[in-house]
């Protein structure tokens, strides 16, 4: 694996030719990792989404870039527009890290609406010559040709008093008249926080103090806050670092999820809530970013990996994807999120693999690769013994290969194995997730299986399982195996 110096991780796109990012481009589209309708980086690594915004008629998204390899060096803002959540077109790279505030890459921001331009704000990363974190929350304004002015010097010049130099990812909106931004914090005593900031113009921001989500000791750094409401419920999303795993949940390296309260009064600053709430139960889920849609709902989109682990496509200079975007909505206290229904604009031919009771193992024939969205939909009689069903996907002919799903109605669970799955990593963080589920007399699975990644709908969104994967050439397999009878249905969309 290739070990990058600090003098390589910071050089800029412009210090390379053309001609070699192109060459780099020609060898990472060999890759056979290569996802077919995911958004995913043409060269280097992809964190973040960023500046998630539906404007004058389409739908603006960024993502945190390093264009030369698969590590986290200089970020630059790549940028997508698409008028359908679903076929996005490559603007090229948006933001550069070309002023004396964001030197040391163009870090996470959103992206807002004001006097009928796009907007956004952004952290400015900066490191001084002793090497010590300098951050700047600065406002850019897009102009007509595509191009940002940035607002210099920084709205917010440096740290507030009683916090670290972890200060970045604002997210801002606009409400009752003005503008408000939540950033992610980390106070002295390193714990993470929430600074809340308003504005009357969007560029002269006034502090007006940390949420108090009655979480005063929750990890060490808190990155990619959101804030919204749902059917008059207020949401704070976001990612805590350094949770310790308990029981089935917190198994990554690092946490996405919320709470939600009834009412949030921002002047008080205070937010009641019954307890944070995991978003995901998968492997690669990090960094969330929302956006309201202009009929009103709240989409969203993460980052399909993780912080400080290393991925099979490490060697091969690009790394991750962004996940399907989803529609939020709150139910029974819990946030679910369901695929955006526009993605049905990806099926093409659909196959209904016979229906009807199983008990035994079925094995799925198909002809297609590993693109394609399958539903499965099982009912467990109530006079059997509840014998667990397992599906599995990206299988070889051995049957040695593979990743499998359990759903276990005896104990209301289902767990993700990808043991046996492709190309093993990240096994220091295990290589099983569970996740309990409320309803196991019938359960609904629809799945998204691109190339590289998995993603698991539990029951229309009450429970998410994100993950990539790494299966090699014929590990494209299916099979289905009940150890009671169970009545089911199966059906696969291959996706364009
Ligand atoms: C989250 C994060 C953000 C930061 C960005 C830098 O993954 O660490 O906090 O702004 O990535 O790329």
């Amino acid at each position: 694996m290739k070990e990058w110096t600090r003098e390589e991780r910071y050089k800029k796109l412009s210090d390379y030719s053309d001609d070699y990012m192109e060459e780099l481009a020609k060898r990472v589209a060999q890759s056979p990792f290569r996802q077919h309708y995911h958004i995913q980086p043409n060269t280097g690594l992809l964190n973040d989404p960023n500046g998630f915004t539906y404007f004058d008629g389409k739908w603006h998204l960024f993502y945190q870039w390093f264009p030369m390899g698969a590590v986290h060096g200089l970020k630059h803002w790549f940028y997508l527009t698409s008028t359908d959540l679903v076929n996005w077109n490559e603007e090229g790279v948006a933001l550069l890290p070309d002023t004396e505030y964001d030197s040391h890459g163009v870090y996470s921001g959103s992206g807002f609406v004001k006097d009928g331009q796009l907007h956004i704000m952004y952290t400015g990363n900066v490191r001084t010559e002793e090497w010590e974190r300098v951050p700047n929350q600065i406002v850019a304004r897009m102009e007509a040709d595509g191009s940002f002015t940035k607002f210099l010097p920084p709205a917010i010049a440096g740290k507030p008093d009683g916090y670290t130099d972890h200060v970045r990812d604002p997210k801002v909106w606009k409400q009752h008249g003005l503008y408000y931004a939540v950033i992610g914090a980390q106070r002295t005593d390193e714990t993470g926080t929430i600074l809340l900031y308003r504005s009357k113009d969007a560029l002269e921001w006034e502090l007006m103090g940390e949420i108090d989500a009655g979480l005063p000791d929750f990890g060490f750094m808190w990155e990619c806050p959101d804030l919204f409401e749902i059917d008059g419920k207020t949401v704070l999303l976001f990612s805590p670092q350094g949770i310790e795993p308990e029981g089935d949940r917190y198994h990554n390296i690092f946490q996405t999820g919320y709470v939600i309260a009834d009412d949030f009064r921002m002047d008080e600053l205070k937010l009641e809530h019954n307890g944070f709430q995991e978003l995901d139960a998968g492997f690669d889920f990090y960094a969330t970013q929302t956006a309201e849609s202009p009929d009103g709902r709240r989409i969203l989109t993460a980052w399909m990996g993780l912080p400080d682990v290393a991925y099979p496509t490490d060697s091969e200079d690009w790394a991750h994807c962004l996940t399907l975007p989803r529609e939020l909505a709150i139910k029974d206290g819990k946030l679910i999120q369901k695929p955006v229904r526009e993605l049905v604009a990806l099926r093409k031919e659909k196959t209904v693999y016979d229906a009807g009771l199983l008990s035994s193992e079925k094995t799925i024939e198909r002809n297609g690769g590993n693109c394609y969205e399958l539903q499965l939909d099982v009912a467990f009689p109530t006079s059997a013994d509840h014998a667990p069903v397992t599906l599995e996907l990206c299988e070889d002919a051995a049957n040695d290969k593979r990743f499998r799903i359990t759903l276990d109605p005896s104990v209301k669970k289902i767990t993700i194995d990808r043991s046996r799955c492709g190309i093993p990593f990240a096994e220091d963080f295990g290589t099983t997730r569970t996740l309990t589920v409320e309803q196991m007399d019938a359960v609904k699975l629809q799945i998204f299986v691109d190339t590289s990644s998995i993603e698991i709908f539990v029951n229309d969104g009450e429970g998410t399982f994100t993950s990539r994967v790494f299966p090699q050439a014929g590990e494209t397999g299916l099979s289905l195996a009940a150890g009671s009878t169970i009545d089911y249905s199966l059906e696969i969309w291959e996706l364009a």
